[in-house]
């Protein structure tokens, strides 16, 4: 039997932008989806057994099942003939917004690998993982599979050539609570990335300097990042829900949870992924304040979860 890794995400500043050649900077958490393959005679079966996976709508299957033929024909495998039975688990829930679909390409494409001894490297099982994101976000930048793949803290760049991906770790001092808060809303990223860059076609005299003020965003967020400059990394965040209200992919549940948080000394807060329902993020050093914040959300019935962002390995 085959067996796989794939780390959970949280995008500190950039989602949406990202897609279009803005920078973003995406650290991993420490929770993972783990995948095991196995060679049976039945076709290809998945059994899902992540946490909220069974809230999963058709819509969201589909786009499942069509990520991992993906991944098979990149992979070189015939679709007829594979005959895989995959089983995923591990500790990261299939929220929306927090790489849940990217980690489980990761650990999918891993798991297979070593299942039909195919020696791939951590380059190859990106770009396999982005094959298969394809079926999740339509035009991905990619910034959830690199994540995923290689974990930590990342400044990602997509080269809207076609040539390789600015990729570049970067180092925090050390981790930094966070809290992840639920709205409970399955997002279809594949939905909310097409629709920003239908109104990005047409209102470029609205969304092109917003894009402009991301990316400087992105930038100051980094040197923050790196002095450890903690309380200006979470001002930062709150700027960047506010352009991303500005490009609509916030929710009224969203917004709550972020104010929740901020109400409750959250450094800052804000959307992660998608959006459109799905995760907020909520900056929360030490663990009194991570607590305050998530016992607030879960008392208003939200599932949450403690993790820290700025972690190297699991
Ligand atoms: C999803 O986690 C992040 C988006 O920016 C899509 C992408 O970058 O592929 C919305």
């Amino acid at each position: 039997m085959g067996k796989g890794t794939g780390f959970g995400k949280v995008i500190l500043f950039g989602e949406h932008f990202v897609v279009q050649g803005v920078p973003g900077i995406v650290s991993a958490i420490d929770l993972a989806a783990h995948a095991e393959a196995k060679k049976t005679g039945e076709g290809i079966t998945i059994k899902d057994e992540r946490r909220g996976a069974k809230g999963y709508t058709e819509k969201k299957r589909t786009q499942q099942k069509e990520s991992i033929e993906r991944m098979l024909e990149i992979m070189g495998i015939d679709l007829e003939k594979a005959s895989l039975e995959i089983r995923l688990g591990g500790n990261l829930p299939s929220f929306s917004g927090i790489g849940a679909s990217a980690a489980s390409s990761v650990a999918i494409a891993r798991a297979i690998a070593e299942e039909l001894e195919m020696d791939l490297s951590d380059q190859r099982i990106n770009e396999i993982a982005y094959e298969a994101e394809k079926a999740y976000a339509g035009t991905p930048s990619g910034i959830d599979n690199t994540a995923a793949t290689y974990g930590g803290l990342i400044w990602f760049k997509k080269n809207l050539s076609g040539g390789p991906n600015t990729i570049e770790r970067l180092s925090i001092m050390g981790p930094v609570e966070i809290v992840i808060g639920n709205t409970g809303v399955v997002a279809d990223t594949r939905k909310m990335v097409a629709s920003v860059a239908e109104r990005k076609k047409h209102e470029p005299e609205k969304y092109n300097p917003l894009f402009n003020q991301a990316e400087s965003l992105a930038f100051e967020a980094r040197k923050a990042l790196e002095d450890f400059d903690i309380k200006k990394v979470g001002r930062l965040m709150n700027e960047n829900h506010r352009l991303l209200q500005q490009i609509e992919v916030s929710s009224k549940e969203l917004d709550y949870l972020i104010n929740l948080a901020l109400d409750h000394g959250a450094f800052g807060a804000k959307l992660t992924g998608g959006g459109g329902g799905g995760c907020m993020i909520a900056l929360t050093p030490r663990k009194e304040l991570q607590n305050a914040v998530a016992n607030a959300m879960e008392k208003e019935g939200f599932e949450v979860l403690r993790t820290k962002i700025g972690v190297q390995k699991l």
